[in-house]
């Protein structure tokens, strides 16, 4: 058994809190909370620890939350680390925490990669390196776009190599995740240096990729529009046979949008309304010349959950990829998922 804690309760950390807590190979030690809110109490009611800064015992037992201990002592009684914490905040932990008491970490996709504050020389992904990052001690889990388009572009580029001239990406992004307070400004803002492209040559080097990011406001997925330069372009028909039996990639017709899907992933009754897959929108996949247009939505809060868990079984358990496929698949429904969402979306 593994002793895993969760350091961070936000919208990914309660998520991993989920998938973790009903991990039968793990021992779950708990999450970490910083700020005290009714998040306190929810954890708190599905049974968790909840380890909280030393110095702020005593704030969260005064609102009378039966919190467990500190950080520092749930760290310290762990085998292993996932950090959840908010976009750059893992930094520090490592060097206050992990480092000093010899803890192997995760770290999630808003974290550094390269350059002072960098966390890890590694970007995972399941589906491209997977065993890579078996036995290292620090990896980053690649952001939820970062992962969707490695699980894109793999597949295709194993099947039609120097065929594939170029990529670029249009990303278009959720304002807000749907638990989110903040108010979803009515804008479209554009990212003047996105990392996704830079992030991906970290496990695909040769890849010829652009990528062009764009906020919009919903709470509603992210749906990517990938075109792909050929020199000669094949069918559409071989294109989605590329994607027919991949993990975790659904191939859908009669969405109208990703509130449609996420909507539907809800009504259904997934855990936390998330599909953890990206969506090929067949209906709007286009061969135009010598390119292949591909839309496809991303869970961007579901997507990086089951990717994290298939990276600790190469971190902790150095397993082959077939095996934790299935274990992360037993976990989180994934194949019966996309059958479902298939047939509602035929
Ligand atoms: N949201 C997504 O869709 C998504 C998808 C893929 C990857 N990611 C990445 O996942 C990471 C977390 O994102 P998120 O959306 O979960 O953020 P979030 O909802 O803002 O949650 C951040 C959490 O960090 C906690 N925190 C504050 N100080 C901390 C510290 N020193 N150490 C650890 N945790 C601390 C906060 O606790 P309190 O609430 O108690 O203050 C909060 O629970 C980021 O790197 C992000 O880029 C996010």
């Amino acid at each position: 058994m593994v002793k895993v804690f969760i350091n961070g309760y936000g919208n990914i950390g309660r998520r991993l809190a989920s998938a973790l807590s009903a991990d039968k190979e793990v021992q779950f030690v708990g999450v970490a909370k910083y700020t005290v809110d009714d998040k306190v109490k929810e954890a708190l009611y599905h049974r968790y620890n909840v380890f909280v800064p030393k110095g702020m015992i005593p704030a969260f037992k005064d609102k009378g939350y039966d919190v467990t201990g500190s950080v520092e002592e749930a760290v310290r009684q762990s085998d292993f680390v996932i950090d959840a914490a908010k976009e750059g905040g893992g930094y520090d932990n490592k060097k206050s925490l992990y480092e000093p008491m010899g803890k192997p970490a995760i770290f999630q996709g808003g974290e550094d990669r390269h350059g002072e504050h960098a966390v890890a020389d590694m970007i995972h992904n399941s589906r491209v390196n997977y065993s890579k990052a078996a036995g290292r001690t620090y990896v980053i889990q690649g952001s939820c776009n970062v992962s969707g388009m490695g699980r894109m572009m793999q597949p295709l580029i194993e099947k039609f190599g120097s065929r594939i001239k170029r990529y670029d990406v249009q990303l278009i992004r959720r304002w807000a995740d749907l638990e989110d307070t903040k108010p979803v400004k009515d804008s479209i803002e554009w990212d003047r240096n996105p990392h996704h492209q830079d992030d991906v040559r970290d496990f695909i080097p040769a890849a010829n990729l652009y990528v062009d990011a764009f906020k919009v406001p919903s709470r509603m997925m992210h749906l990517h529009q990938m075109f792909i330069r050929f020199d000669r372009a094949p069918a559409k028909d071989e294109i989605l046979e590329c994607f027919r039996n991949e993990f975790g990639v659904a191939i859908i017709s009669s969405a109208k949008g990703t509130g449609d899907v996420r909507k539907k992933a809800l009504e259904l009754g997934f855990a936390h309304g998330d599909t953890n897959m990206v969506h090929i929108h067949q209906d709007i996949l286009r061969v135009q010349d010598d390119t292949v247009k591909i839309g496809y939505s991303d869970d961007q809060t579901g997507m990086v959950i089951p990717e994290n868990h298939m990276l600790l079984q190469s971190m902790a358990f150095k397993r082959s990829r077939e095996e934790a496929l299935k274990r992360s698949d037993s976990l989180f429904h994934m194949s019966k998922k996309r059958k479902v969402l298939e047939e509602e979306f035929k």
